[in-house]
């Protein structure tokens, strides 16, 4: 349980996640968010100290590297941000007697089921960036007692991807079919789209409830990435060519699930309430951007 006295450090709070659980922490205690050149994970020295100074309770980690088919190039630079540098929080964590709220993803799971995956499957990551991932799921519980590890999915929310370019899958669907750009979209592969509003709410929910280990919080339900676009296109009243493709014949470099559905087992068993359905969220998603644009147009 937290309380009023807890220091919740939160890294990454300019990302996607991050953005969305700095505006909705309401926890008892503080908050501190300190820039990525306060506090660069990757600068492991100087990152324990900062964090040694700042005497968190909690510290949640959001930075990774997330370009998925980048890091099949580049898997060492993967792994120093989504492994070997979660080790490192992980022991400063546990020296500090701190909880490590760390994020994973869908990502490392193969997708042979064909049903949502629990929290007590078995992970065998197809990427590199999964495999990265895995390795720094593993590290931060081993090293640290107080470890939660929470995975998501498909991530949409205003602030979007610093680690994809500064963009999510919705925001890219959009900017393409008002470039007139025909589009090909994979068909093959089922996940949990997810609005990071809501998660966010969640997140801070599962915090305050003190629970180590692993849990999966992402939107409800499920989709292709054809069919989340054709969504997004009818909500947004566009009309582009839009033609779905098979992953294999699309020939992105990393290989995905097929499938890669999170369950929330560990949610309801907390008695958590779990994020609406990805339909509904990405309703909000489209209607927040949509107030936020016009704000941005008046105060122009
Ligand atoms: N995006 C998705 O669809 C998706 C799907 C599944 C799982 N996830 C996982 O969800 C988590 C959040 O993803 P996201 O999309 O919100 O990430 P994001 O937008 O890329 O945000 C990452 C944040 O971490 C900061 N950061 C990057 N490198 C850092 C470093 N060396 N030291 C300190 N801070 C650093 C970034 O700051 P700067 O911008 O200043 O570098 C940014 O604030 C990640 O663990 C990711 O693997 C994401």
């Amino acid at each position: 349980m937290i309380d009023r006295d807890a220091r919740v450090v939160l890294i990454g709070a300019t990302g996607q996640l991050g953005f969305d659980l700095a505006r909705t922490f309401d926890l008892p205690g503080t908050l501190l968010t300190p820039r990525h050149e306060e506090l660069d994970v990757l600068d492991t020295r100087r990152a324990a100290e900062a964090l040694r100074a700042l005497g968190p309770t909690h510290v949640l980690n959001t930075a990774a590297w997330n370009a998925v088919d980048a890091a099949e190039a580049e898997p060492a630079r993967a792994f120093a941000l989504n492994a070997e540098a979660v080790g490192e929080l992980a022991r400063t964590c546990q020296a500090l007697r701190a909880t490590l709220v760390h994020f994973s993803t869908d990502y490392v799971f193969d997708g042979t089921k064909r049903t949502p995956y629990t929290e007590r499957d078995v992970p065998s990551p197809l990427s590199a960036y999964g495999l990265s991932k895995l390795a720094g799921e593993q590290l931060a519980r081993e090293r640290c007692e107080r470890a939660l590890v929470i995975r998501v999915s498909g991530l949409f929310g205003v602030a979007r991807s610093a680690g994809k370019g500064g963009t999510n899958f919705v925001e890219t669907m959009l900017g393409l079919a008002r470039q007139g750009r025909a589009l090909r979209v994979v068909a093959d592969q089922v996940l949990g789209p997810s609005y990071t509003l809501d998660l966010a709410r969640a997140v801070w929910r599962v915090v305050a409830s003190g629970y180590v280990g692993v849990c999966h919080i992402t939107s409800g339900g499920e989709t292709s990435w054809h069919d989340f676009a054709r969504e997004i296109f009818r909500l947004e009243a566009l009309t582009p060519s839009l033609t779905p493709v098979a992953a294999a014949e699309y020939g992105a470099p990393a290989r995905r699930p097929a499938y890669s559905v999170l369950a929330h087992d560990v949610l309801r068993t907390l008695g958590i309430d779990e994020p609406r359905g990805w339909h509904e969220a990405l309703a909000a998603y489209l209607a927040e951007r949509r107030a936020l644009s016009a704000t941005a147009r008046r105060d122009s």
